[in-house]
């Protein structure tokens, strides 16, 4: 069996991933491309498409399908091998670590590097979806291509989690500094640190000043991060927030309930450690709303395939 995505693409030959995206555009009409289909579009002999389709079944990035006929459908780890494939090509990534360095209830993150040595996180994105998620644009497409849902949730969250951490970023709030995306993978900057939850040292109050910080500007912009918590906080020389696929607009009906549970998870942690975090300052920020989810549709119509 193959232990990483780094491993699996390390044994493909040009030929192999070739054949892997001509499956992936198979795709839209089938849940199982024939292989009938795969040799007539591949320009390759058959015999060549057997070998590569052997190989890519073989290291766990394509499924088979016997009856009623020969057919395949890409895996998690294929895609994630297109995906990395892509980020190669166009010089987000470099290098990627064996092994990856966390893997949350929805992603799988390794740390990278990028071709100018700097280090990167790699997310790749195994789906959950949020409230927000399922609105008119996507809501379509899912219908249309039931076979492919899984695919395209993860899509979305990757599409979601860019678009949060760009506008934060870009309105100085720390977060990651997003550096690309692909299919279901964002590409970002590596923060140095400790999560939250494991700090058993340091300046609190600073902490506290940085989060404060960064949910004021996500708030402006009427973005509410929704999942909140100490293992979604990074303390290096500052403090960073990560984590943003379900990011819900401000102006969503359920914008002020997440928004309220992200202030209490976190207030608790300060809490129980004798600091004041003053939560009711960002539930007061946040009256109004905006029309920020609206603006995130628009852009999901033009960038989601
Ligand atoms: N930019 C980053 N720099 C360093 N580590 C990261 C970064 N992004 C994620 N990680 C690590 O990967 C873990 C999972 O990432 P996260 O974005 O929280 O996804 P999940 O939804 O799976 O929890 C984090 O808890 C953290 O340890
Ligand atoms: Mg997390």
């Amino acid at each position: 069996m193959i232990k990483s995505v780094v491993e699996a693409y390390s044994r493909l030959a040009k030929r192999d991933l070739r054949i892997l995206r001509i499956i992936e555009a198979g795709h839209r009409r089938y849940e199982f491309v024939p292989q009938k289909l795969v040799e007539r579009w591949a320009r390759y002999r058959k015999e060549e498409v057997r070998d590569s389709v052997k190989r890519l079944h073989y290291l766990g990035l394509l499924r088979r399908n016997l009856s009623p006929y020969l057919g395949w459908k890409i895996t998690a780890a294929g895609y994630d091998v297109l995906a990395l494939h892509t980020l190669r090509i166009r010089k987000k990534v470099a290098k990627l670590s064996p092994t990856p360095v966390g893997v949350g209830k929805e992603s799988v993150v390794y740390a990278g590097e990028s071709p100018s040595g700097f280090k990167v996180a790699v997310k790749f994105h195994r789906g959950g979806v949020s409230v927000f998620r399922y609105e008119e644009a996507f809501s379509a497409k899912v219908r249309r291509y039931q076979h492919l849902r899984q695919v395209y949730e993860t899509r979305l969250s990757a599409l979601a989690e860019f678009y949060a951490l760009e506008k934060v970023f870009e309105a100085g709030g720390l977060v990651p500094e997003p550096l690309a995306y692909n299919r279901h993978v964002v590409v970002m900057r590596f923060i140095d640190g400790v999560e939250l939850y494991r700090l058993d040292s340091g300046d609190l109050e600073q902490v506290v000043q940085d989060l404060l910080e960064t949910l004021h500007v996500a708030l402006r912009l009427g973005i509410v991060h929704g999942d909140l918590s100490p293992f979604n906080v990074i303390v290096s020389n500052r403090t960073y927030v990560i984590d943003w696929p379900q990011w819900i607009p401000l102006g969503h009906p359920s914008a002020e309930t997440y928004l309220r549970r992200d202030v209490s998870n976190i207030a608790e942690y300060f809490r129980e450690r004798g600091v004041e975090f003053p939560g009711d300052e960002l539930l007061k920020a946040a009256k109004g709303g905006n029309d920020s989810g609206r603006r995130f549709l628009e852009y999901l119509k033009k960038s989601l395939l």
